[in-house]
Formats: structure tokens, sequence, C-alpha cells
């Protein structure tokens, strides 16, 4: 604090507060320790998975992870040590689990009965470091059901209305294979799963679509052919 003071008020002296600078930088920010840290990840149900610590502290004997809320046994699926010939499983160990002593954990064909926290516990010399992160496990997206209430309008006489059928919460609509633009005369439902065009102009004719995607795909619906007569 005293330091970032001092190097205001000599900001009439532009090399001496880059000088400063250089100084705070090189001595007075605490170097950034790297903490010991547990990636979440995103991936596809039947996956096989790495989950990966970072910054690994130095002189680590082993790990033990776990999944669930808490690091209890209850929730230990395995101990891996330099001085363990194999790993111990514990009460989470599927018979899916391969704790690495590089600190990853693979867990093989990944289904939504392995979302949820993990805990890696860094066992060191004199203490323990832990980090934790999240897997989440996507089921394949169902093609989504566009229908409209009419594909033949005519133009700034007629409404249309289209619907998509999905149990998917995250929808895009596309027009001719692109993003779409909502107009003024266009009305998205706050579930985003209905469209709106009123009235219908001879621009909006062509091909719509809705699309629902997660974190790791999108799938569309095949096209809806938008006719509009003038
Ligand atoms: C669709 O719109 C056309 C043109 O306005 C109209 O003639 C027709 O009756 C409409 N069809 C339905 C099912 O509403
Ligand atoms: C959308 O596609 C239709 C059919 O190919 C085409 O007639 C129309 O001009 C396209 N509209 C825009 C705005 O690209």
């Amino acid at each position: 604090m005293e330091f970032s003071a001092a190097s205001a008020h000599r900001g009439l002296v532009p090399w001496l507060g880059l000088l400063l600078t250089g100084f705070l930088l090189a001595f007075w920010i605490p170097p950034t320790t790297a903490r010991f840290t547990l990636d979440s990840i995103n991936a596809a149900e039947g996956q096989d998975v790495i989950l990966r610590a970072s910054n690994m502290p130095p002189g680590v004997a082993g790990f033990m992870w776990y999944r669930g809320l808490e690091i209890k046994f209850s929730n230990l699926i395995g101990i891996i040590a330099w001085q363990l010939s194999r790993q111990i499983t514990g009460p989470k160990y599927t018979g899916r689990e391969i704790a690495k002593l590089d600190g990853s954990l693979i867990i093989k064909n990944v289904t939504p009965r392995d979302i949820g926290m993990y805990f890696v516990v860094a066992i060191l010399p004199k203490s323990r470091e832990v980090a934790f992160g999240r897997l989440n496990v996507y089921r394949p997206l169902s093609v989504p059901t566009l229908l409209a209430s009419n594909t033949t309008v005519t133009e700034n006489e007629d409404a249309v209305v289209m619907t998509c059928y999905t149990d998917v919460y995250s929808i895009n609509w596309l027009f001719n294979a692109t993003s779409m633009q909502l107009g003024e005369r266009m009305k998205l439902s706050q579930d985003h799963r209905t469209l709106t065009i009123d009235p219908v102009r001879r621009e909006d004719a062509g091909y719509y679509q809705c699309q629902v995607f997660d974190p790791i795909s999108s799938i569309e619906s095949a096209p809806v052919e938008l006719d509009v007569k003038y």
C-alpha cells in the first residue's frame, strides 16, 4: 500500500515511476504461488475422462481421491502413494477409477452417476493439500422437433408461431442455417421455445431450425420452410 502511494506521488517523473514499477514487480508483488488445483470437466456419457491436479506441491508422497461433498471415508475412491505397490480402493470405487502418481484420476466410461464434486488430497511429509473440481456428464442430446403454425403465409397479413419441442433448456434459433437476428416483428417466449413472427414479411421466407445445446454439444431440428406469399 505505501509503495503504491509513493509511486503515485512520483507520477511527474515517469522514469522513476517505471523504475518503481519494476522494483515493485521484482520485489513486492508476492509470487503468485500457483495453488494446487483440480480442473472441472464436462464430459459426454461413455467417455473416459482424466481429472488432473495441477501445481503439485513439492514432496508429494501420494494422493487420496474422494467423490462427494466431504472428505470422509465413505466418499473415498482410492489412495495411491509411492510406497504402495497398487492403489488402495475405498467405498466409492466402482472399478472404473485409476489413480495415478502424477496426480490424475482416470474414470473410464463415465455415466451420469459419476457427476459431482471430486476432492484430491495431496499427501505431504508433514501436511496435506486439498483441491477440488466438478465432473459433469452429459447424455447425448435428442433431436428437437420444430413445428410451425402455418408454413405458407401471406405477407403483412399472417403471423406465424413456431414451437421447438425439446426437454433441453438451452435453445438457439437458426434462420437459413445461421444464428437468427430477432427483428422487431419477432418475439421469443421466455423459455425460448416459441418464436412468433407477426406479421410475416417476404424477407422472413426461408428455413427455420431450433438448435439445442449443452456445454459439450449441440443438435438442430429438421428445417421448417416458411413460404411467404406477396
Ligand atoms: C395458412 O395461411 C394461409 C395464407 O394466409 C391461409 O390461407 C391458410 O388458411 C392458413 N392455414 C392454416 C392451417 O391456418
Ligand atoms: C433464406 O433462404 C431462402 C431459401 O433458400 C432464400 O430464398 C432467402 O433469400 C434466404 N433469406 C435470407 C435473408 O438469406
